[in-house]
């Protein structure tokens, strides 16, 4: 049995919590606080008029929640998360585009029919047909869920970069496809048609249908776990983990100066997938810290069955796209991978490790993570975009 805690919850001025509750309706509260200031500021008022002061209603950093709020959720300052602002600079600082990439060389390779072995050209394929829709799944599960349920504007700033970074993301395995001159088909299907890509995006959905149903909102203990166990299964494990297969191998590929191209794409998405993945294990320890009644034993244990269904279904992946050994890979190898991130993963939000004593089998990965941009592994460009990025805040 759930237990609400009313003092961890701001209490909702009764006039607006029937709009608070009617997610299409969330804009209109800002709206409605927006157009009630104008025309009480342009009205011959005076301070001590019928109606409630302005300032009653000006936005007190301390009354921010990131769900629930009843703050105006147009206003992004004064900052309460000041830690969202900053990851949001940083994901701008790391801006790029795909065209940017000379794919000149991938291109060679590809064509050359002595270039790649059948097993590197069915990891390429494998890979593309994952992420050329699961960046779209991470988009619309922001851009028609988590978005409208975040009631803090610093945090909705960062979402509304990660969704042009997710597109800037399908953009970029597009355009791999389409340099490679492959099947668009058939890789655009693969989520249909491959059964091990199919498989985690069925594990992936319900949650996205949860959250993005216009009937849904938040403001129940229930409802609210649910918001939460849809982030938790993005953050950790769509970004977290479903990931990693995938970028490991393209990467290990560059490592071996091949697809050069593609893997100096890869290694920036990786770099922003990074940043979400932080950003939203942020975004959720804050929500158990504001909402500490959702916390629960049984959550808990729900959550730790999605850990070890989801580590179970990457490992299916890293079978199937890997039936043979490769670039010094295997699939075996990747079982103490995916439970190394999985441990990593559930000590971030506060689980126990789910696998103790695994250990990371591919330290040059985290090296790949850090990288600063200006400094390309692959060595293959410069680009610094940050001239103006030098704000400071205090
Ligand atoms: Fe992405
Ligand atoms: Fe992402």
């Amino acid at each position: 049995m759930l237990t609400w805690d009313e003092e961890s919850r701001p209490a909702l001025q009764p006039a607006l919590q029937p709009l608070m509750q009617t997610p299409r309706d969330t804009s209109s509260v800002g709206e409605r606080a927006v157009f009630a200031s104008k025309s009480e500021s342009l009205a011959p008022s005076t301070p001590d008029s019928a109606t409630a002061p302005v300032s009653a209603r000006r936005v007190n950093a301390a009354d921010k929640r990131i769900i629930n709020g009843q703050t105006d959720v147009n206003q992004l300052v004064p900052f309460k998360y000041k830690w969202a602002w900053e990851k949001y600079l940083a994901t701008c600082a790391n801006h790029w585009m795909p065209q940017e990439v000379n794919m000149n060389r991938d291109i060679a390779l590809w064509k050359d029919p002595n270039g790649l072995t059948e097993d590197e050209r069915r990891i390429i394929k494998r890979n593309l047909g994952f992420f050329v829709t699961a960046d779209s799944l991470a988009a619309n599960n922001i851009v028609l869920g988590t978005y409208r349920h975040i009631t803090a504007p610093e945090c909705r700033q960062f979402l509304l970069r990660q969704a042009f970074e997710e597109a800037i993301h399908t953009h970029a395995y597009q355009y791999i496809v389409e340099s490679l001159g492959l099947d668009e088909s058939e890789i655009f299907n693969a989520y249909h048609e491959v059964g091990s890509i199919r498989a985690k995006d069925e594990f992936l959905i319900p949650y996205i249908d949860a959250i993005s149903d216009p009937l849904f909102v938040t403001g129940t203990p229930e409802a609210d776990q649910t918001l939460l166990k849809s982030m938790i299964v993005f953050a950790c494990l769509m970004e977290g983990l479903f990931f990693y297969v995938g970028f490991t191998q393209i990467l290990a590929m560059g490592r071996q100066n091949k697809m050069t191209g593609a893997a100096e794409q890869y290694q920036y998405i990786l770099r922003d997938e990074s940043m979400h993945c932080n950003f939203g294990i942020d975004l959720i320890n804050q929500i158990k810290l504001e909402n500490p009644g959702l916390w629960t034993p049984a959550f808990k244990a729900e959550i730790k069955g999605l850990f070890e269904q989801a580590v179970e279904l990457e490992y299916r992946y890293a079978e199937d796209t890997m039936p043979r050994g490769v670039l010094g890979l295997n699939a075996s190898m990747f079982k103490g991978y995916l439970r190394y991130i999985a441990n990593r993963r559930a000590t971030q939000i506060g689980l126990e490790p789910l696998f103790p004593n695994e250990e990371n089998p591919f330290p040059w990965m985290s090296e790949m993570i850090d990288l600063k941009k200006e400094r390309n592994f692959f060595e293959t460009r410069v680009i610094e975009y940050q001239s103006g990025g030098a704000l400071s805040w205090d």
